[in-house]
């Protein structure tokens, strides 16, 4: 779909600015923005595994620009602008705290491994956990003192941010629910922008454990990390159900 350095949304791509295992960022001609392209890599344990299929990049930017545009409808805050392209969207530049913030509604992996949970069980409570964002650290688990001892968040931002993953939590539970899917866990990135914070980044099924109500098929990254085959079928599958009206 792109004819030139222009996606729908007319904004002209500059420089690389950052390039991760699934994304790339661009500075534009507008300093607060920038173009978060969707690559079609994949990959799992740290970087360690890698693969990519086509067509992915643009499911996760289409899953993407539809989870964060249904947020907005709850005011809840993203750094989402427009999807300007295929693979591409305008977002807003942040300045990103490094923690990522996972919530888990159903045990499964390390959570079950760790306190011997039935993979499947579903937990009395959600449970939110802080992961310190450095692949050379191998990502270590925090709680929010870690956060405000070495600087990363004020209490305050790790009270919202904790607020809005709730919030977050509730709105794509009965979503997901609405389509026949279990919303198992997810993560999420923050950054700031003057005052605020919003969340940034991506919510596709790299970042969440997605399951069928009915069959319990796992519809997401999963399907990637422990080889269970058919991953672009089954992120083509989830991309139709979610961006069905539901
Ligand atoms: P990981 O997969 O562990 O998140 P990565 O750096 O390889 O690491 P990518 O998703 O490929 O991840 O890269 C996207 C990068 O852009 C991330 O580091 C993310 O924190 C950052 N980012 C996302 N949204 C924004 C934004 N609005 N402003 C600035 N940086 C952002
Ligand atoms: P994770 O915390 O890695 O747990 P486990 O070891 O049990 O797999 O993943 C939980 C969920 O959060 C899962 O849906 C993937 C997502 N996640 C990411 O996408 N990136 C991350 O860096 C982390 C820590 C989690």
């Amino acid at each position: 779909m792109e004819s030139d350095n222009k996606g729908e949304f007319n904004m002209e791509k500059r420089d690389l600015l950052y390039e991760g295992k699934a994304k790339i960022l661009y500075l534009t001609e507008d300093t607060d923005l920038l173009i978060q392209m969707f690559k079609d890599e994949l990959t799992a344990f740290n970087g360690t595994k890698k693969g990519s299929f086509d067509g992915k990049g643009e499911i996760c930017n289409a899953i993407s620009t539809y989870l964060f545009e249904y947020l907005e409808n709850y005011h809840v805050l993203t750094h989402f602008v427009s999807k300007s392209t295929d693979t591409e969207m305008v977002v807003k530049r942040l300045e990103m705290i490094p923690i990522e913030i996972v919530v888990r509604n159903i045990a499964t992996a390390n959570l079950s491994k760790t306190y011997n949970l039935a993979e499947g069980d579903v937990l009395q409570y959600p449970i939110i956990e802080y992961f310190l964002k450095d692949d050379q650290l191998g990502d270590p688990m925090i709680n929010e003192h870690h956060a405000y001892a070495m600087g990363y968040a004020t209490p305050e931002e790790m009270r919202m941010i904790s607020r809005v993953a709730s919030k977050v939590n509730a709105i794509f539970k009965s979503f997901f629910d609405r389509r026949g899917l279990l919303l198992v866990d997810f993560k999420l990135e923050f950054g700031k922008l003057a005052k605020n914070l919003l969340i940034g980044d991506e919510i596709t099924p790299d970042t969440c454990r997605i399951w069928d109500k009915k069959t319990n098929k796992k519809m997401d990254k999963d399907r990637f990390r422990y080889d269970m085959g058919q991953v672009d079928k089954v992120y083509n599958e989830l991309k139709d159900r979610i961006l069905s009206a539901g």
